[in-house]
């Protein structure tokens, strides 16, 4: 079907299941049952499609290749860029069967599911001579595991229950306890690197990033509530308040940090992580973009779950449709697209079976129960299906201008992108508990015997608030091109279009204001306005 007619088609089918809803809310509409039904099943063959070439060709090996139908032991790859540090003698983690636990649980297959937990309890070990990156290794197995677990012995839920002994739980106790190590700096930080067997290595780079700090709590957390033993969720919620503590006088972070000193080293704000602060800072049209902390200039695909999170449903539907556009344009979403020129980046245009896209669908459809939004999960799916399945599994895209394939599956297919996928169809999942989906994709039922207070040391007197980034001690690469001296007016010098991404407009349009926090930011030069004796906001040099 072309472009052309699926728009119109969508609209006529929006329109009339609109309408059909309206007419009666009790009445199901027939229509969308039956699409719901057709559609899980396809999500179904897409992820057993999947699964089982991962099991055939590559387990117990941790991703596979689908071209050559054999496999890579991703887990020590994961982050790093110059594959540095290599196990020797590593056969793989099982990675992709960790990540497909909780998806196996949803789709229902509870005996597949005991066959995974009792080849892991018998045969998986984390005591091997492998570095590997904190976040990814946190996210990705300690994640699928913790995750699995609290599935699997969820009374409230359809799982089969009696022959499951905590076996993930173990496991899963086993990883954290190797992740500990990390955390012995003098400001909390973890180190991004950590080998599983000896702990942080000799001369390991003390440069850690933001996500790789700041986002390790859900899954650390989660096992400290499970096992008893707190020293997970201490050292993770330690490292979370040091990194906010970090933030710019505009609720923004920087990318990369020292975990020695915890100054910035690369100082473009990416938006990896939920602050509903900074998305405030950010947002300009409905579309986020990547920013430095003085100029934006490549436009990056950003998480439109995220506004949904947050509860602004409209700015997160206008920049999905955005986002969509892209995905009919191309059949897939390229890493990178520059909306401004409509055009791929130069050398981002690859597409490793990413989850965002149909994340994003999935949780606008759970918030505004659009059946449009099953039109475009269709619309993936069948994408999915023509550009990136092969005999051997799914395959990455590397060029999206060209459709050629990559011999990878990454991990996240199966727990991200088949997962949302499956759930924006069906959601019986969801019904009688409520989840938190980590970046993983994988769901931690939310308990209200969790909602303690945090001990009394976490509370924020105790973390000072940086007024100003310090002078960077060194800086990286790609800091200095986007920004070449690190200031706003060398920033300013270059020719790009200057939008401000820095740019917060006053409370009232008239810049009337009764306290600074009545006033914005200003554009050009990203300081914060105040409130003048006059009740005015303005950029007053001398408050
Ligand atoms: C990895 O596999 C090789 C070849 O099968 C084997 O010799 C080696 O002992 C294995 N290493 C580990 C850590 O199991
Ligand atoms: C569970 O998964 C296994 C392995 O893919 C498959 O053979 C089996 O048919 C599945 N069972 C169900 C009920 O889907
Ligand atoms: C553990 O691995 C061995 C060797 O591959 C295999 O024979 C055994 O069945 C595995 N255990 C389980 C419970 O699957
Ligand atoms: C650490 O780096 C220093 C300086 O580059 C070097 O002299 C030393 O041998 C390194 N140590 C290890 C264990 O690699
Ligand atoms: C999303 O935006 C479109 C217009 O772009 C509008 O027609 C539709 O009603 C919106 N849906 C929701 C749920 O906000
Ligand atoms: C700060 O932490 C110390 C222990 O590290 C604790 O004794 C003190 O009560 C904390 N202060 C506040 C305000 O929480």
């Amino acid at each position: 079907m072309s472009i052309h007619h699926f728009r119109t088609w969508v609209i006529i089918v929006f329109l009339v299941s609109a309408t059909l809803l309206k007419l009666s809310l009790s009445d199901p509409d027939s229509h969308l049952l039956r699409k719901k039904v057709l559609m899980r099943e396809k999500v179904r063959r897409m992820f057993y499609h999947a699964y089982d070439n991962y099991m055939k060709y590559a387990f117990p090996h941790d991703e596979l290749k689908p071209l050559t139908k054999t496999f890579t032991d991703s887990l020590s790859e994961l982050g790093n860029l110059r594959l540095e540090h290599l196990p020797k003698n590593y056969n793989g983690s099982a990675l992709t069967l960790i990540e497909s636990l909780s998806s196996l649980l949803i789709l229902g297959n509870n005996t597949e599911f005991e066959r995974a937990v009792s080849w892991l309890s018998e045969n998986l070990t984390f005591d091997v001579d492998a570095r590997v990156n904190l976040f990814e290794c946190n996210i990705r197995a300690l994640g699928g595991l913790v995750s699995a677990h609290m599935l699997a012995t969820d009374s409230r839920n359809r799982f089969i229950q009696g022959t499951y002994k905590n076996e993930l739980l173990t496991i899963a106790e086993d990883l954290g306890q190797r992740f500990l190590p990390a955390f012995n700096t003098p400001t909390g930080l973890p180190y991004a690197w950590i080998n599983l067997k000896y702990g942080v290595m000799d001369n390991e780079t003390t440069e850690t990033s933001t996500s790789g700090s700041g986002s390790l709590i859900l899954e650390m957390g989660a096992l400290s509530r499970l096992t008893g033993d707190p020293q997970y969720e201490a050292a993770a919620l330690r490292a979370l308040r040091k990194l906010w503590s970090l933030r710019s006088p505009l609720n923004l972070l920087g990318t990369t940090l020292d975990v020695m000193t915890g100054n910035w080293i690369e100082y473009s704000s990416g938006i990896g992580a939920v602050f509903s602060q900074s998305l405030r800072s950010l947002r300009e049209g409905g579309v986020l973009e990547d920013v430095s902390v003085c100029i934006c200039c490549c436009p990056k695909i950003f998480q439109t779950w995220s506004m949904v999170l947050v509860g602004d449903v409209a700015a997160a539907n206008s920049s999905h449709r955005e986002f969509f556009k892209v995905w009919e344009r191309f059949g897939v979403l390229p890493e990178r697209y520059l909306l401004d020129h409509q055009m791929l980046h130069p050398t981002e245009k690859y597409y490793p079976l990413r989850p965002e896209l149909a994340e994003s669908t999935f949780y606008l459809y759970q918030a505004t129960k659009d059946p449009w939004y099953l039109e475009v999960g269709e619309f993936i799916t069948d994408s999915l299906n023509l550009h990136t399945k092969v005999k051997g599994g799914f395959a990455s895209v590397r060029d999206v201008s060209t459709m050629v394939l990559e011999d990878h599956q990454h991990s996240f297919f199966l727990s991200e992108t088949c997962k949302y996928l499956y759930l924006l169809y069906d959601d019986s999942f969801l019904l009688n508990q409520n989840y938190i989906f980590t970046t993983e994709g994988h769901p931690l039922p939310v308990l209200a015997a969790w909602h303690d207070r945090l001990p009394e040391v976490y509370t924020t007197a105790n973390y000072t608030f940086i007024q100003s980034i310090n002078k960077p001690r060194r800086a990286s690469a790609m800091s200095l091109q986007l920004c070449p001296a690190m200031t706003v007016n060398s920033c300013r010098q270059t020719n790009e279009k200057i939008e401000s991404v820095c740019h917060i407009a006053d409370a009232r349009s008239d810049h009337r204001c009764l306290a600074d926090e009545d006033c914005g930011v200003d554009a050009t030069t990203c300081r914060r306005r105040s409130c003048s004796i006059a009740s005015f906001c303005g950029l007053w040099l001398f408050v």
